[in-house]
């Protein structure tokens, strides 16, 4: 055997020996170096669960946009959580739901998600990235993402849903143990309190849906409660698990990646203060920079898609069979060096930048003008107002395989 040769097996071994079901400890801290061994390596990754993991931007693009490929994952979920609240929960939304079932759902909260309706709520994100700002200078050391990150994102949701802001640490407690089971593997304990939560969260948000229903007319535009339960009035077809559903998935999706987003964007900027001048110092423009801050941070890492018919891979990978459960890791996409030039380091002035953070196909992130709102009012009036933020401590991340954040960015101001 030639030595080149060689050295491909043992590239092709090392990478066939990555387990996403329990990655070792710092693959947490930096995952780059673990997709880089795959996407050379083992591009189309067998899982020990017969799922399918691919690595390679094409790859990835290409299963998104298969309009064939379906989301709904009732038997898979059912052996993973049993029956129960999560299960429910898990094939109610439509992000596990396929059309038509699908579009009847996002059709009516679209509206909330257009520019129009998004513009309309910057001068309200300022307001309160303002008075969070305000905070943090009384307090002088603080954590970055409890105290200031995730305040942003959960006080614009919770007002896009029609629930009371003073309830945002609850619902994100509740949030993250419906969320966490959906992890590669965890324990029965995790699940357990999954089902659990799920019928909390009901139980919290039902008083809201049942107020607004009790009046005489209800006004769509206040609130996503108020839109779902005026459809429902209006002979849309949608029962009222599935309104909660859709308030529980929207109040998640909302605040736990755009928060990550947030967190994540300031603690690389401080580890590259080059680029981080040169958006203090405006001499790139805030939207270019921000799409290469979500391509480099990818807030939400893997996707799942089954295929329902023999996908021949365009990349010439192979082809994936019909029934393959298939994990997308859209944070390996946006790192490929076929795409993306050095795509481990930052450049903020990236063009094209075509990542696919926010997914592609019909699923595509119905959040996303939202997020780009919020994060391009924080992250430059952070720089801006907060010139002398310092490290105070290590941060840490989160040992959540599906949503890269921050546990904890203890920080102070000089
Ligand atoms: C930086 C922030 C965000 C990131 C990185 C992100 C990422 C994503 C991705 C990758 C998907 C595609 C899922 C799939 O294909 O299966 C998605 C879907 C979704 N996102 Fe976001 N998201 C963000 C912010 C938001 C916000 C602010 C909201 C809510 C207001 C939101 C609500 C949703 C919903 C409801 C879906 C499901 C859409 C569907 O199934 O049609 N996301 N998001």
């Amino acid at each position: 055997m030639t030595a080149s040769k060689t050295i491909e097996t043992s590239l092709a071994e090392r990478a066939r020996a990555i387990n996403l079901f329990s990655p070792p400890d710092d693959y947490f801290d930096d995952p780059s170096k673990y997709f880089r061994l795959l996407r050379d390596g083992d591009p189309v990754h067998q899982q020990e669960d017969g799922s399918i993991l691919l690595t390679r931007y094409d790859d990835v693009r290409q299963i998104w946009r298969d309009l064939t490929g379906l989301v709904y994952k009732g038997e898979q979920f059912c052996k993973r959580f049993g029956e129960g609240p999560l299960l429910e929960h898990h094939t109610s939304t439509m992000l596990f739901r396929d059309n038509p079932d699908h579009d009847r759902l996002r059709n009516i909260v679209n509206p909330f998600f257009s520019q129009t309706s998004i513009q309309s709520l910057s001068a309200f994100t300022q307001e309160v990235v303002d008075r969070e700002i305000k905070k943090v200078k009384e307090m002088g050391e603080f954590d970055f993402v409890h105290d200031f990150a995730f305040r942003i994102p959960v006080a614009l949701i919770c007002k896009v849903i029609g629930v009371p802001v003073e309830d945002a640490n609850y619902i994100q407690a509740v949030g993250r143990k419906v969320l966490f089971p959906l992890n590669p593997k965890v324990p029965q304990e995790a699940i357990d309190d999954g089902h659990a939560s799920v019928t909390e969260f009901k139980s919290y948000l039902a008083p809201f849906l049942g107020e607004i229903k009790a009046r005489s007319s209800i006004d769509p535009s206040e609130s996503i409660l108020c839109a779902m339960a005026a459809a429902q009035r209006d002979g849309v077809e949608v029962s009222d698990d599935e309104i909660l559903h859709m308030c529980i998935v929207t109040l998640n999706g909302g605040h736990e990646t755009t928060t990550n987003l947030i967190s994540q964007s300031i603690h690389f900027l401080m580890e590259d203060p080059e680029s981080l001048g040169q958006l203090r110092d405006g001499e790139v423009p805030v939207a270019t920079a921000l799409e290469e801050l979500i391509r480099f941070i990818t807030p939400l890492q893997l996707q799942g898609r089954r295929t329902t018919q023999d996908v021949e891979l365009e990349s010439g990978n192979g082809t994936i069979q019909a029934g393959t459960e298939v994990v997308l890791c859209q944070a390996s996409a946006n790192r490929d060096e076929r795409v993306f030039e050095n795509p481990n380091k930052l450049n903020l002035s990236r063009r094209p930048n075509n990542h696919v953070g926010f997914g592609a196909g019909i699923h595509v992130c119905l959040g996303r003008p939202l997020a780009r709102m919020e994060a391009s009012i924080a992250i430059p009036t952070v720089l801006k107002e907060l010139p002398t933020l310092t490290r105070n401590g290590k941060a840490r991340f989160q040992r959540n395989t599906r949503f890269r954040g921050l546990e904890k960015f203890p920080v102070k101001l000089a």
